[in-house]
């Protein structure tokens, strides 16, 4: 799965549907992109669920916080007029449908773990999709939520999202397993990436805001990277 570049559609093709909807993840693989990556959160009755904010209000026409609401009224929201008209009616996806959905293509899945308080699901749903585990990758900000997951699930592939790092960080991250760090792109040198790489770790950069910072990582050795627009990411690999 790894030794090609790594084109992980953020949230799908975030800048031409609606964050976080199965059209969006459909119309990233169509672009090209070869991974998703998506945010997991909890319902009020315990179903993890693909969303990024806190709140309900930005991308759905809810109010309030998706743990406020069980799946079943989760699953009335619009989750698509807020982004175009053409996308009413998009809903909100749950962990298991994505899983159903997409874990059987040859795709990397990019899971990051938005809040605490809701591995003991994302494990059993993992435990639950062994054979997805080549492709899965459990990211997160918070590196207590990536010692959880690896105290009950020693196999699973971990990345860290961070802003900086030292030899002494990388170390406890080693410790743990995780074998991916992901940098915004604004902070990614070639030389940063080359250390991250001896010592072991694939790299994939996020927040790639604009092309020029998509050429910058591609220029700096990046393994991979999540964008919003992964047309655009597959037209500079071909390229290559
Ligand atoms: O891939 C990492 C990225 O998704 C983290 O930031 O805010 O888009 O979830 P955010
Ligand atoms: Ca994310």
């Amino acid at each position: 799965m790894n030794s090609m570049f790594m084109n992980i559609a953020h949230r799908g093709a975030s800048q031409y549907a609606p964050e976080n909807t199965m059209a969006a993840f459909y119309k990233s693989l169509e672009m090209g992109a070869n991974g998703l990556e998506t945010d997991l959160r909890k319902s009020k009755d315990g179903v993890i669920i693909l969303h990024h904010d806190e709140q309900l209000e930005r991308t759905t026409n809810g109010t309030g916080r998706p743990s406020d609401y069980t799946w079943k009224q989760l699953q009335m929201l619009d989750a698509g007029s807020w982004f175009s008209e053409m996308y009413r009616g998009e809903r909100l996806v749950s962990f298991d449908t994505f899983l159903y959905v997409f874990g059987g293509k040859p795709i990397h899945l990019a899971l990051e773990m938005k809040e605490s308080g809701i591995e003991n699901e994302v494990i059993q749903i993992l435990k639950e999709h062994e054979e997805l585990m080549e492709k899965v990758t459990i990211t997160s900000f918070d590196f207590e939520i990536l010692q959880t997951i690896r105290q009950r699930h020693d196999s699973v592939r971990l990345g860290h999202l961070v802003r900086q790092w030292d030899e002494e960080h990388l170390k406890r991250l080693q410790e743990i397993g995780v074998i991916q760090i992901c940098p915004p792109a604004e902070t990614v040198t070639p030389e940063g990436v080359r250390l991250l790489k001896q010592h072991g770790f694939e790299v994939r950069a996020w927040k790639v805001v604009n092309e020029s910072m998509m050429k910058h990582c591609l220029r700096s050795g990046v393994d991979g990277m999540t964008i919003n627009y992964p047309d655009k990411l597959n037209d500079a690999l071909q390229s290559n």
